[in-house]
């Protein structure tokens, strides 16, 4: 097994950006989990269903394939997408069919690669918690709004700085409050505040914490 990088983090704290850029620094693969979640919303509703729905759920998450180009949907990316993942994400069933497969990238990374970087909300805590390195990347959540913001502008999404803040509220506390794998860092992570750091500053300072672990 190659070094395991865990990085984890409410929605727009950078973790994103910042797991891309460390996989690519050391060579090692990356799953972003978060992206398996809204696959499993995501096709909760095009079926129709309710993404609150535990069974539906559960059932849509033990149908996904996830090498089978789903995770690169750009409609994975919409807000409905997010919302319908933080719903899915509640449910145990839902979480123990995802599982496995974040395992099993972690333990033998696509492509031979010497190491794999998971970046999500309980990879420290219960995918990974033998991970060499654990970050958990966070920012205000006005920070957090103000980035998403910038982030749908520039994609042409219109967008209400209210509603973002709300919306941004709303899925901290469903990730916060479930009973299962709630948001969390774990107790030997490193706590990155991004707040007043851009992403450069980020980097600098997850790969010295990075390099006392490995
Ligand atoms: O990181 P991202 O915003 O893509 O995650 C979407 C949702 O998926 C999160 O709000 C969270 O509810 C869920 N998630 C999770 N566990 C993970 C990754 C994401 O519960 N490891």
């Amino acid at each position: 097994m190659g070094l395991v990088i865990a990085i984890d983090g409410p929605a727009a704290a950078g973790k994103g950006t910042l797991s891309k850029r460390v996989a690519q620094a050391y060579g090692f693969a990356h799953l972003d989990t978060g992206a398996l979640y809204r696959a499993v919303g995501v096709s909760v509703l095009r079926a129709g269903g309710d993404p609150a729905d535990a069974e539906a759920a559960a059932q849509a998450a033990r149908a996904l394939r996830p090498d089978d180009g789903i995770l690169n949907d750009p409609a994975l990316r919409n807000d409905d997408a997010a919302q319908a993942a933080s719903k899915v994400a509640a449910v145990p069933a839902v979480r123990a069919a995802l599982l496995e497969f974040q395992r099993t990238f972690a333990a033998t990374p696509p492509g031979g690669a010497p190491g794999a970087v998971l970046d999500g909300r309980d990879v420290g805590t219960v995918v990974c918690p033998n991970a060499d390195a654990k970050l958990f990347v966070t920012a205000s959540v006005e920070v957090r709004a103000e980035r998403r913001l910038k982030e749908l502008r520039e994609r042409g999404i219109p967008a209400i700085p209210s509603d973002v803040l709300e919306d941004m509220k709303a899925r901290d506390a469903r990730d916060s409050q479930r009973t299962v794998a709630p948001l969390l860092p774990a107790a030997d992570a490193f706590v990155l505040d991004t707040s007043a750091l851009d992403a450069d500053q980020a980097f600098a300072a997850a790969t010295a914490f990075i390099g006392t672990k490995t």
